[in-house]
């Protein structure tokens, strides 16, 4: 089974990242020959100074390989280099039909928040259809919010392999329904965008201040508090073991603690979670060449199944 996902290098990782893609991503490398990429063609539409696209692309690499990601079992690479995948996008383009992009809610989203209506981010999902169809992937671990993509990754595929012959698998998506979301400090979701995230590898005092800032609702200390729907509960749910979950459950609905309390819980169950991968990314950055060396090999495996489905690809469509 080929496993394949993107992050975007658009800014320092969150743990919504790491909860939502890489920690399941990391799990897969047990069931399968991973392939995991950085996507800097996808991240130019929104990071254009060369400078920052650089330095986040290799940040990336280490945070990746700090979290867990094996480069023996699997494959770390830079998108840009495999530049085929542009080639495939081109020609998925000319099948794609304008109506599926314009129902993809991220060009909606994005765009309503301000960031230019570019032609490229407006065909950002034909782009990553390429990036899931040139390595003949079999599933895709993803968050929530970019379903629609394999959806439109699928239906594309579908079209070319009408037009065209059986080209290609059609990929499926895998979604962690404990973490399909992960909450940012204002309880929408985690994201880069909205200035809501706590850093995975964010300096300590700066950690423990974002967690404090956690918006609580203004339930006295006395009060019972609903765990359901407290952030706090959601977030500490997903580094703590079922009996500690249980007792800090017990401990909302009985009353007598404050929010101040739980948060310090939380800030503590998740400095000490992250404290092997920070040990690990410090001997990391104490190997400057190490990264530079893992996706090097990375880009070699990536390119030869890339050569090879393109091969198939210009041969089928007539180029
Ligand atoms: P991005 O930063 O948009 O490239 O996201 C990288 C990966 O992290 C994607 O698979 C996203 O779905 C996932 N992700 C980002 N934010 C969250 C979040 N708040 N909750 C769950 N997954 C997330
Ligand atoms: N669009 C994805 C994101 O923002 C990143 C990405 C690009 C991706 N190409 C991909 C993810 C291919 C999975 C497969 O998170």
């Amino acid at each position: 089974m080929r496993i394949l996902s993107g992050i975007q290098p658009s800014g320092v990782l969150h743990i919504g990242n790491y909860f939502g893609m890489m920690r399941p991503a990391i799990a897969l490398q047990e069931e399968g020959e991973t392939f995991y990429f950085i996507a800097d063609y996808h991240a130019l539409t929104s990071v254009q100074n060369p400078a920052a696209l650089r330095e986040n692309s290799r940040r990336v690499a280490v945070d990746f390989l700090a979290c867990g990601l094996d480069p023996e079992q699997g494959a770390l690479f830079r998108q840009s280099d495999v530049p085929q995948v542009t080639e495939l996008a081109w020609i998925l383009s000319t099948v794609t039909p304008m109506g599926l992009l314009e129902r993809c809610h991220s060009y909606k989203d994005k765009t309503a928040r301000g960031m230019p209506a570019s032609a490229g981010l407006f065909t950002y999902p034909v782009l990553m259809a390429a990036d899931i169809l040139i390595y003949d992937s079999d599933l895709v671990p993803v968050g929530k919010d970019q379903k629609q993509h394999i959806e439109v990754t699928r239906d594309v595929a579908i079209k070319i392999n009408e037009r065209f012959g059986d080209l290609f698998k059609l990929p499926e998506p895998r979604i962690q329904s404990n973490t399909e979301t992960v909450p940012g400090v204002d309880g929408q979701k985690m994201s880069k965008s909205y200035g809501n995230t706590i850093d995975i590898f964010g300096e300590e005092n700066e950690t423990r201040k974002r967690i404090m800032s956690i918006v609580t609702d203004s339930t006295p200390v006395e009060a019972p508090k609903n765990p359901e729907t407290s952030s706090i509960l959601q977030l500490y749910s997903l580094v703590a073991t079922e009996a500690e979950i249980v007792t800090i459950k017990q401990a909302f609905a009985r009353g007598g603690t404050g929010y101040g309390e739980f948060k310090k819980q939380l800030f503590a169950r998740l400095w000490e979670y992250f404290a092997p991968m920070r040990a690990r990314r410090a001997e990391i950055m104490g190997q400057p060449t190490y990264v530079d060396e893992v996706l090097a090999r990375g880009a070699e495996r990536a390119n030869g199944i890339a050569d090879d489905v393109m091969s198939r690809v210009r041969a089928a469509v007539g180029l």
